[in-house]
């Protein structure tokens, strides 16, 4: 967590409001394997990272509410008898979606003056939009007494992405960003929405995260397009979800649909397998297999799933050009943001130079590269 980020939010919220805010500071999320999976029922490996969002928040006496985005310079007011999205709104939607989503539940909320601002690269595919629900759902849950678990908060949060954002997303990135556990990765079965946490420590090696910067902008039609295929494929099969499903199982389906929903769901069947193997992988410290792990998972992404796009899988070229990363996959929804590498310590630099320099070159654009730390998960700030 950035200590300055805390401070920024805490001032400017003095300043503007007069009184002191309670402060929270809350996480986005890498994911070290299982994608698309979170909404088949299956497994994911998420962590939350030291990258997020700071909100000042306090009760106000006034009949409006507001919400300043202090990274963009803008203000929000609004009335808590007329929640309804904005069109076009941004970030206001997903703070908005909280508070909607509370209401359904019957729970009362008053006024409140807000100040948040976030560190969290945007469009990376580092979920800043899970820390911005959650950091709201959070805020409002302690300063109004709501009584809300954090089980409950993140489905609150998923719920405001679905209704607000139109995303039809799975638990992985609320989850993770509310519950992540420092140095520790989250083995999250996503039907029981219960976790295991892996101390993470890959020895030589360390993570490294290359933006592509670029999000292309069928991103969110093409996810919620992808959760109707694999729905669309459960049904068929006659059960809950993806999860329950082997390759054979779906073998049997191959005379009813397309080829292309074939690659996409058998891609589902074997990331959750995946999934398995790596944290088995970690258990055993065997860094090879993890690398292999993270390969399959690009490949699977980008040609049977179709989620990725010429810079992602141009990034994960160049790291397989080089011997001293070990793997590397594109990370997250898809069509834009980060991969996520597994690279030996003493080659950081080097290979971010080279890999700069080469896109750069490819694309007429810049990359960033960004090592990352795992941390907890959404939490109070004294
Ligand atoms: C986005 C969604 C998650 C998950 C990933 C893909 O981040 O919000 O629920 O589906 O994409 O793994």
């Amino acid at each position: 967590m950035s200590k300055k980020l805390i401070k920024e939010v805490k001032q400017s919220f003095e300043k503007q409001f007069r009184t002191e805010p309670i402060l929270v500071f809350s996480p986005g999320r890498i994911n070290l394997i299982g994608e698309h999976t979170d909404y088949n029922d299956g497994f994911v490996f998420p962590a939350a990272i030291n990258k997020g969002i700071g909100l000042a928040i306090q009760q106000s006496s006034y009949n409006t509410s507001k919400v300043s985005a202090l990274n963009k310079d803008e203000s929000f007011e609004f009335s808590l008898d007329d929640i309804k999205p904005v069109e076009n709104g941004g970030w206001r939607n997903y703070i908005l979606g909280v508070i909607s989503e509370l209401q359904n539940l019957g729970l009362k909320i008053g006024n409140f003056n807000s100040v948040f601002a976030g560190d969290i690269p945007g469009g990376a595919g580092m979920s800043s939009s899970a820390a911005l629900e959650n950091s709201f759902v959070y805020g409002l849950n302690t300063l109004f007494d709501l009584g809300l678990s954090k089980a409950e908060m993140i489905l609150v949060s998923q719920k405001a992405e679905h209704n607000y954002a139109g995303v039809k997303c799975g638990i992985m990135d609320q989850y993770a960003s509310m519950f992540g556990v420092k140095k520790s990765a989250l083995l999250l079965d996503c039907r029981t929405v219960a976790s295991e946490p892996f101390k993470i420590d890959f020895g030589d090696y360390r993570l490294m995260l290359i933006n592509t910067n670029v999000k292309h902008d069928l991103s969110e039609s093409a996810y919620n397009d992808r959760r109707s295929v694999c729905e669309m494929v459960s049904e068929k099969l006659n059960i809950k979800a993806l999860r329950d499903a082997t390759l054979e199982d779906l073998d049997t389906l191959k005379p009813e649909i397309t080829e292309a929903d074939y690659q996409k769901a058998s891609y589902v069947i074997e990331e959750n397998n995946r999934v398995q193997l790596f944290s088995k992988a970690i258990k055993e410290h065997d860094l090879e297999a993890l690398g292999a792990l993270l390969y399959q998972s690009h490949d699977g992404l980008s040609n049977k799933f179709k989620v990725s796009c010429v810079e992602l899988d141009f990034l994960v070229q160049e790291a397989k050009q080089n011997k001293n990363v070990l793997g590397a996959r594109m990370m997250g929804g898809g069509f834009g943001g980060c991969t996520i590498n597994l690279i030996l310590k003493h080659d950081f630099k080097k290979f971010k130079k080279e890999v700069s320099k080469k896109f750069q070159s490819e694309f007429g654009r810049s990359c960033s590269v960004y090592g990352v730390k795992l941390s907890q998960g959404t939490h109070l700030v004294n």
